[in-house]
């Protein structure tokens, strides 16, 4: 039987838009409850260290004024789990965060990084918190977040939406591929994201034990064309097809 597959949209980058300016336009508030009307199930948010998107009053108006889960993507540090453990969102993400950086680079380094992760993960779930680690598809990592207590790992995607040769992105698939069925194998909830666009995302929807997908950049670009309802109905419409066709193949 076919698992229904979320869809988490990412709106930082309505916030980069209205911080070139300064001001309140564009809002990412409005952004979210139009995403919900279009088909969200959820709303992503990264506040960053340096808010260069995201910043804090937009994460109290996120929790207060849209009625779907907020996915509080976070570095594990004391003032972001501050933060969260204040708002208490739905669920939060862990991701690694480099200060020179684009966007999140690669998956955290859960085995590396054990010891430094295990309060993050203890206080946000003794909070009710549903934790969640960024993670490169390596079944190595997915042990260690299982270790670690949490429930979700969210698979970074950022290596198969680069690849450029078709060879390439095959493996960069097979490795989601393996990945997902060993969350599925140990026990873990198993999401995914990261540069996924109307090319790129019907394979990754095609995975069954997948049940989530956070995406972002692509949609808010793709809405400076055709409207934000329509970017992300027609992910929307690209997730399902694929996630229906996989299901009855
Ligand atoms: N998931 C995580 C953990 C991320 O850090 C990001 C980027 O903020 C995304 C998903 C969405 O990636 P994109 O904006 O490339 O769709």
């Amino acid at each position: 039987m076919s698992r229904f597959l979320r869809l988490g949209v990412n709106i930082d980058h309505v916030a980069t838009v209205r911080n070139a300016r300064g001001g309140a336009h564009p809002d990412p508030v409005r952004a979210a409850r139009l995403a919900i009307e279009a088909g969200a199930d959820g709303i992503t948010a990264h506040l960053r260290e340096d808010r260069r998107h995201i910043v804090d009053r937009d994460i109290e108006r996120l929790m207060a004024e849209i009625d779907r889960p907020l996915n509080f993507e976070m570095a594990a540090t004391d003032e972001m789990l501050a933060i969260a453990l204040r708002h208490k969102p739905h669920a939060a993400c862990l991701v690694p965060e480099k200060r020179t950086e684009v966007t999140t680079e690669g998956g955290l380094d859960v085995i590396g990084q054990h010891d430094h992760l295990v309060r993050p993960v203890g206080e946000l779930s003794a909070a009710g918190i549903r934790v969640s680690l960024f993670i490169d598809p390596e079944p190595a990592q997915l042990d260690a977040a299982k270790r670690l207590g949490a429930p979700v790992v969210e698979l970074h995607t950022g290596a198969y939406c680069d690849a450029v040769e078709p060879a390439e992105r095959e493996a960069e698939l097979a490795r989601i591929v393996r990945a997902a069925a060993h969350a599925e194998a140990i026990g873990l909830e198993c999401h995914a994201g990261h540069g996924l666009s109307y090319d790129t995302v019907g394979p990754v929807a095609a995975i069954q034990t997948i049940v989530e997908l956070n995406i972002g950049h692509f949609l808010i670009g793709e809405a400076i064309f055709v409207g934000l309802t329509n970017s992300i109905a027609r992910m929307r419409k690209a997730m399902d097809t694929a996630r229906a066709a996989a299901a009855s193949a």
